[in-house]
């Protein structure tokens, strides 16, 4: 089929690419000419694992180019997703300027039978006032729409693009249920459930589930708070609940907090919309609750651990992405931290495997940059693992110790044993466990 793409963030790309991997005719359009750019000369503009080797087998095929100028758009386009950033205001509400840009300037390129699919994450009612844009930019074509809410992760975007738990299609008419049939041939195929639903219900499904997992997290994150004063082991109460698959196993780690471009950004959203559909969402805005304090929370427990007010200690701080395996760091706890740390007077010294290029704008001028994980302990009073990233669970403990007078280390993401620790003579504080 023939597929335009708009939007080359981290979902819209890899949409692109996948969707030329499995035999589409591809057009990827960015507004933005230095991603565009790069693309066109063969670099990843974002650190994705598998994107590359699917970016440079399908360009090699002449099945995906990349574009700024939506009229180098074929006009026979079958297919026009719309991937495009969905930001948020500061009071939650979703910021759709983006998605009707596209519209705008997809509209003179769409022909009879087309469908535009949204794959933004938008709320509910958004994709129908698309239809209702396009029937007023085009009037007369008849050009169907569908929602298709992407569930990807980062870091593991490729492979949940490939092979999806899901893929949930609304539609309101069968030629758009057909298309998304075409397009989606090859997880049809392999037998990937497919639920075909209203426009509005596809729309909140993605809602609904982001702001499930943030409530997931949230109550792990309160029940770890329990288990450090009361003795419990956290990780122990999460198995032992997540094994009753009612509750299921996933998405149960407890931690700083979550982040990234999307999970708390949906949640807001989703109570936004609640408020404005005049139905609330106590649970939801909890997990919000939570989560904010939760930073707070994280800087309490390493100046509790370094046994002095922070002004003037040195903090050693791993990981600054708001999770591994991606440089993204858009709402990192890790990025929230390092704020309160400076705040509170801390000498914060950074490293992180992919994070620094862009932590660069983001973290206050104070903090220094480090070249590894050792060269940011050197002098430091503390260590902190803010990212799970795996070489940070990897540590040589005799070189933290050469570098840290009196070590302590706190561990946010829980990646030591910590008898392992107390065995080298470090002090430890982990999340929903003793401190040792
Ligand atoms: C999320 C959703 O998982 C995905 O379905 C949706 O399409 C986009 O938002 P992503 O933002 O890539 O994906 O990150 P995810 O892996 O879900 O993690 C979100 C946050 O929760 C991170 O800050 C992560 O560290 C945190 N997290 C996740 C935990 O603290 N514990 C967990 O057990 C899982």
């Amino acid at each position: 089929m023939r597929i335009t793409v708009s939007g080359a963030g981290y979902a819209g790309l890899v949409t692109a690419a996948c969707l030329a991997d499995f035999g589409h005719d591809v057009v990827s359009v960015d507004i933005d000419p230095s991603k565009i750019g790069m693309l066109q000369a063969g670099t990843v503009p974002m650190f994705e694992p598998g994107l590359d080797e699917i970016l440079d087998r399908t360009v090699a095929a002449g099945r995906l180019r990349f574009t700024t100028d939506y009229a180098a758009v074929p006009s026979e386009t079958e297919v026009a997703f719309i991937v495009v950033g969905t930001p948020r205001y500061e009071d939650g509400s979703v910021d759709l300027t983006h998605v009707f840009a596209a519209v705008e300037q997809l509209a003179p390129r769409l022909s009879q039978g087309s469908t535009v699919v949204v794959k933004s994450t938008v709320p509910v009612g958004t994709t129908a006032q698309v239809a209702q844009s396009l029937a007023e930019l085009r009037p007369g074509l008849g050009v169907f729409v569908a929602a298709n809410p992407e569930f990807l992760r980062q870091g593991a975007a490729v492979q949940d693009f490939l092979t999806p738990e899901r893929v949930v299609v609304g539609v309101d008419s069968p030629e758009a249920a057909d298309a998304m049939r075409l397009v989606y041939q090859p997880l049809l195929h392999a037998d990937v459930p497919f639920l075909f639903t209203t426009i509005e219900t596809a729309e909140l499904v993605k809602y609904a589930s982001n702001a499930f997992l943030s409530t997931k997290l949230s109550f792990i994150n309160e029940i770890a708070d329990l288990c450090e004063a009361s003795g419990a082991i956290v990780e122990d109460v999460a198995r032992g609940i997540g094994l009753d698959s009612r509750i299921g196993s996933g998405f149960l780690r407890a931690g700083p907090g979550f982040g990234g471009a999307c999970l708390p950004k949906d949640t807001q959203a989703l109570l936004h919309t609640s408020r404005q559909f005049g139905t609330g969402s106590r649970i939801v805005g909890a997990a919000l609750d939570v989560n904010e304090e939760r930073i707070h929370r994280m800087v309490g427990k390493i100046e509790a651990a370094v046994g002095a007010p922070l002004a003037g200690r040195r903090v050693a701080m791993l990981g600054i992405t708001f999770k591994a395996d991606t440089d993204d760091i858009r709402e990192s706890p890790a990025v929230e931290i390092v704020r309160e740390l400076v705040e509170a007077g801390a000498l914060v010294r950074l490293f992180d495997p992919q994070g620094l290029e862009r932590a660069k704008s983001v973290v206050p001028p104070q903090v220094e940059f480090a070249a590894d994980a050792y060269d940011a302990m050197t002098g430091a009073d503390c260590v902190v693992i803010a990212t799970e990233w795996k070489q940070f669970g990897t540590l040589d403990l005799d070189q933290l110790k050469d570098r840290v007078a009196n070590p302590v280390v706190v561990d946010l993401r829980n990646m030591y044993d910590p008898a392992t620790l107390a065995a080298a003579g470090i002090r430890y504080s982990s999340i929903g466990r003793r401190d040792i």
